[in-house]
C-alpha cells in the first residue's frame, strides 16, 4: 500500500481562517492526513482545539516552545509533510514569505522546508490589489511557489471584489493535482465564483479559450524561432473575459508578463504544443486566437546542439505548423459558438482581414494595423496601445487608437453582445 501523503497546512490570521477547519475535513476524506501550524493572529479566530479536532493531531503555534522543539523541531515538521499549504495567505503573511522573514514558528518553516509550497491568499481588494501585494506574489511564484486564488465575491468587510479565499474544494484539487506532479496546467487564480453585486456577469456561464504570445520553435536545444509577440493584447483579452464573469483558459506562449487574474493559465512553447493545450481546453462557447502563432517550424529540430566547428553550416529545412485557429473554426463537431481570429497586417488592413475571415472560416476578425506604430521595430508589439478594426461578415468597424486593454473590454462588449 502507498504510504499515506501528509500535508503541512499552515493557517494564517484572517477572517477565512474558519475556512481552514472545512480545508482540513476535506483533505482529511480524501485520504491525506494533514497537520496544522497557526500563527498568532490566526488564533483570533480559529482556537487550536477546533484545528486539532479535525486534524486529528497536535496543533502547532510557538516557535519557542521547548517541549515542542523537543518532540518535533521546526525543521523536521517542515519536512515531515508532503506539502506545504497556507490557507488562508494573509498580505502580511505573503510578504514575509517574499522576503525570506522569519519570525515565527510559520514563517520559519516556511523557509526551512523543501517542499513544494501551495498559497491560497485571502484579504481585502484593496490589499489584493497593492502593488506591494501584487511585488510579493510575483516574487513568490518565480520561487516556484504555487497560487490558488484568490476569487470575486462579496466580503467580510462588506467590499466587493477579488479578494476572498478560494473554495476548499478548490484548494483540495490544487493539492491533488500538485502531489500527483502535475506542473503544466496552472492552477485557477481564482474562478470568480459569484455574480457581480451589479447584477449578473455578460459572459457568466460561459467557457472562452484565448491563445496569446508568440510560439517557439525548436532549432536545437538552446536555439529557437521567435516573433515580436508579447501577449499583451491576448492576455488582455483573458483579463477582460474573466472579469465579464467567463471561465477562461489562457494558452500562452513564453511571454515577459505576468499572469492575468482570474484565469488558468496553460504555459506552452510550440505550435504544435499550443494546438494540442487548445484541443485540451475545448469545447467552449468562445475561441480567441490572439497568438502570434509561427507558421513555420523546423522540419527536424537537432537532439544535440548543432556546433559550428561540426561541418558545413546545417541547411534549416522548414515544416508548415497546424493552423491553430482555422482548426478550431473548422470542426465538424463541437466547434465553439464565436471563433475569433487576429490578422497583424502592415497594408491593405480590412481586405486582408476579410479575406482571412472567410479563409480561415472564423466569425470575426480582428485586424490590427502594425506598421501605425512606425518608430520602434516591430511596431505595435509589446506597445501598450492598438488600432484596430472588427471585421465580421456583417460589415467593418473600425476603432480609434485605444490601449490594449480597453481593446479587450471593448471586444469582449462585442462577443457578449454577438452570444446575446
Ligand atoms: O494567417 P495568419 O497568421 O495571419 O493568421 C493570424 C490568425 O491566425 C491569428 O488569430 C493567429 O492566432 C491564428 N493562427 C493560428 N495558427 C497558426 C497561424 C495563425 O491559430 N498556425
Amino acid at each position: 500500500m502507498m504510504a499515506q501523503k501528509r500535508i503541512l497546512l499552515v493557517v494564517g490570521g484572517g477572517i477565512a481562517a474558519y475556512k481552514a477547519l472545512d480545508l482540513c475535513r476535506l483533505i482529511r476524506r480524501s485520504g491525506l492526513a494533514v497537520r496544522a501550524v497557526m500563527t498568532k493572529a490566526a488564533g483570533e479566530f480559529v482556537t487550536p482545539l477546533s484545528l486539532g479536532s479535525v486534524t486529528g493531531d497536535k496543533v502547532y503555534g510557538e516557535l519557542f516552545s521547548l517541549t515542542d522543539e523537543a518532540e518535533m523541531g521546526h525543521i523536521e515538521l517542515s519536512r515531515d509533510a508532503d506539502l506545504v499549504v497556507v490557507a488562508p495567505a494573509t498580505a502580511n503573511l505573503l510578504a514575509k514569505m517574499a522576503n525570506g522573514l522569519a519570525d515565527d514558528l510559520a514563517t520559519t518553516l516556511l523557509l526551512a522546508t523543501d517542499k513544494k509550497v501551495l498559497v491560497a491568499p485571502a484579504m481585502n481588494l484593496r490589499m489584493w490589489a497593492h502593488p506591494a501585494t501584487r511585488r510579493n506574489v510575483e516574487r513568490l511564484k518565480a520561487d516556484g511557489v504555487t497560487v490558488v486564488g484568490p476569487t470575486a465575491g462579496s466580503m467580510a468587510c462588506g467590499e466587493f471584489g477579488v479578494g476572498r479565499l478560494a473554495e476548499p474544494a478548490d484548494i483540495l484539487a490544487a493539492i491533488e493535482a500538485m502531489l500527483q506532479g502535475v506542473t503544466a496546467l496552472r492552477l485557477p487564480e481564482g474562478a470568480w465564483a459569484e455574480a457581480s453585486a451589479n447584477g449578473p456577469r455578460p459572459l457568466a456561464g460561459r467557457h472562452v479559450v484565448v491563445t496569446s504570445g508568440p510560439t517557439h520553435e525548436p532549432i536545437d536545444p538552446v536555439r529557437y524561432i521567435a516573433n515580436r509577440s508579447s501577449g499583451k493584447q491576448g492576455h488582455a483579452i483573458a483579463a477582460a473575459a474573466a472579469a465579464a464573469g467567463a471561465r477562461v483558459t489562457l494558452v500562452s506562449g513564453p511571454v515577459a508578463i505576468p499572469d492575468p487574474f482570474g484565469v488558468a493559465v496553460v504555459r506552452v512553447e510550440s505550435a504544435r504544443e499550443m494546438q494540442a493545450a487548445v484541443e485540451r481546453a475545448l469545447p467552449c462557447d468562445v475561441f480567441i486566437g490572439a497568438a502570434a502563432v509561427a507558421d513555420w517550424r523546423v522540419a527536424e529540430a537537432a537532439e544535440g546542439k548543432l556546433k559550428k566547428e561540426s561541418g558545413p553550416r546545417p541547411p534549416l529545412a522548414l515544416a508548415e505548423n497546424p493552423d491553430i485557429l482555422a482548426g478550431v473554426a473548422g470542426r465538424s463537431s463541437g466547434r465553439p459558438r464565436l471563433v475569433i481570429g487576429f490578422a497583424a497586417e502592415t497594408s491593405d488592413v480590412v481586405p486582408h482581414a476579410q479575406a482571412k475571415l472567410l479563409r480561415k472560416g472564423c466569425d470575426a476578425i480582428v485586424a490590427n494595423d502594425v506598421g501605425l506604430a512606425g518608430e520602434t521595430p516591430g511596431g505595435v508589439f509589446g506597445q501598450a496601445a492598438n488600432t484596430v478594426h472588427l471585421v465580421t461578415r456583417e460589415g467593418v468597424e473600425s476603432w480609434p487608437t485605444m490601449g490594449k486593454q480597453q481593446v479587450a473590454d471593448r471586444l469582449v462588449a462585442r462577443i457578449a453582445a454577438m452570444l446575446g
